[in-house]
């Protein structure tokens, strides 16, 4: 980490930390139904707190689009937040103004506040520098814990990072230190499992990808395209007609920098898209006019397995077949136990990400299981894509 500043590069005691936490978590009836985010960046708040900070969490919530929507509150939120630390957090109905701030100046070491939503502000998306300098008021340090929010160049993933000191907290340290592990400086080989539906939202992911790692799997409806590539039949399974072009030119230009494209070299087929539908493996070239390809078959598996334990760093993101929905998930939860039992027996080093690959390692029973699983969307994408993070970039040590 020697190019970031990080928390080992202050001393804490007394100071104000706006700490931007990711607290975009899944809500429903006011219930949070997913606190991994929490769970994930509850050390290092306690941590600050212990120190005798001040901890001042910042957030969005939702899209509210510059507007105070009452459904996007973090109030229910902050006491999730409170359950989590096993502290008092008090919530604030603002994130500036006049009740932020006496909240703040009414604060002891140690104290731990959640301000409301800074998307109920315009601000907040433009990166206004007025409004900026609201925030900034609110605190003598900006630490930054919120990886999942880093593609942002929003005014408190990004603008406070111009106007206060600023450092990478505990959580996003981790974040950095594991994603550098996995791509920027790995033990080769590396191996990329990419997954979902469309190539035509992958096209960057794929071309950065091709120059990092020595095999890349393709997985999911993506790997159809690939497939149709090949001249296979697809059936009426859901294919990307007009990128079976730019699909060939990713496996020559694979060839010519001598990188291994890994395709399905079986699938399971149904009629219908639907949970225990009848289905049946069969070979490449046995998929019939009415077929579905709904997940890789047994044979892929092994072949994928075997790739796997001849690799030594392996990325993930997406599911291989339709995993929300049995006995499709089979492809992915058995590649899952694979890469867990070879990191759990250090042979592997395992980084996945990214939307529905949480979830799908998570229903395979693995997600504990491996190196680090980052809980970031779209930035976990970007980075992918070998994209600079607005939010990271402005961390650098200069
Ligand atoms: C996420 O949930 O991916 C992050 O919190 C970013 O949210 P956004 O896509 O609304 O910016
Ligand atoms: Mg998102």
């Amino acid at each position: 980490m020697a190019n970031f500043r990080t928390l080992d590069h202050v001393d804490v005691k007394g100071k104000r930390i706006l700490l931007r936490v990711d607290l975009n978590v899944p809500l429903e009836n006011g219930v949070v139904t997913d606190a991994t985010r929490i769970e994930r960046v509850a050390p290092a708040i306690t941590e600050l707190a212990d120190a005798g900070g001040k901890v001042i969490l910042l957030s969005h919530f939702g899209r509210p689009k510059g507007k105070r929507e009452p459904k996007d509150s973090l109030k229910p939120v902050a006491a999730e937040v409170a359950r989590v630390v096993k502290r008092p957090v008090k919530f604030i109905d603002d994130c500036i103004g006049e009740v932020a701030e006496k909240a703040v100046a009414a604060m002891k070491p140690g104290d731990i506040i959640c301000l409301e939503n800074t998307r109920f502000y315009p601000g907040e998306e433009k990166n206004d520098p007025a409004f900026v300098k609201q925030l900034a008021k609110l605190g003598d340090i900006w630490v930054n814990d919120a990886f999942s929010a880093a593609h942002r160049a929003h005014a408190s993933t990004e603008g406070l990072g111009h106007v206060l000191p600023a450092y990478a907290g505990r959580t996003m340290q981790a974040e950095l230190e594991a994603l550098g592990k996995a791509l920027e400086h790995p033990s080769h080989p590396v191996a990329a499992i990419v997954g979902g539906a469309k190539i035509s939202t992958k096209l960057d992911l794929l071309a950065n990808l091709l120059q990092k790692v020595d095999a890349l799997i393709i997985g999911g409806a993506m790997a159809n395209t690939f497939l149709l590539a090949q001249g296979k039949p697809v059936g009426k399974s859901l294919v990307e007609k007009d990128l079976v072009d730019t699909a060939r030119k990713i496996m020559d230009e694979a060839k010519s920098a001598k990188r291994e494209i890994v395709l399905p070299v079986d699938v399971v087929v149904a009629k219908e898209f639907k949970a225990n539908a009848p289905s049946r493996a069969v070979g490449l070239d046995e998929v019939g006019d009415g077929d579905m390809i709904l997940d890789i078959g047994p044979r892929s598996v092994e072949f994928v397995c075997s790739v796997l334990a001849r690799s030594k760093t392996l990325v993930w993101n997406g599911p291989f077949g339709a995993f929300e929905m049995e006995p499709f998930d089979n492809g992915t939860v058995e590649v899952a136990e694979a890469a867990a039992e070879l990191t759990g027996n250090r042979e592997l080093v395992t980084v996945a990400g990214g939307g529905d690959t949480v979830a799908a390692l998570n229903a395979a029973g693995v997600g504990d299981r491996l190196t680090y699983v980052s809980t970031a969307g779209g930035a976990f994408l970007e980075w992918l894509e070998g994209k600079a993070l607005p939010g990271v970039e402005v961390l650098r040590a200069k």
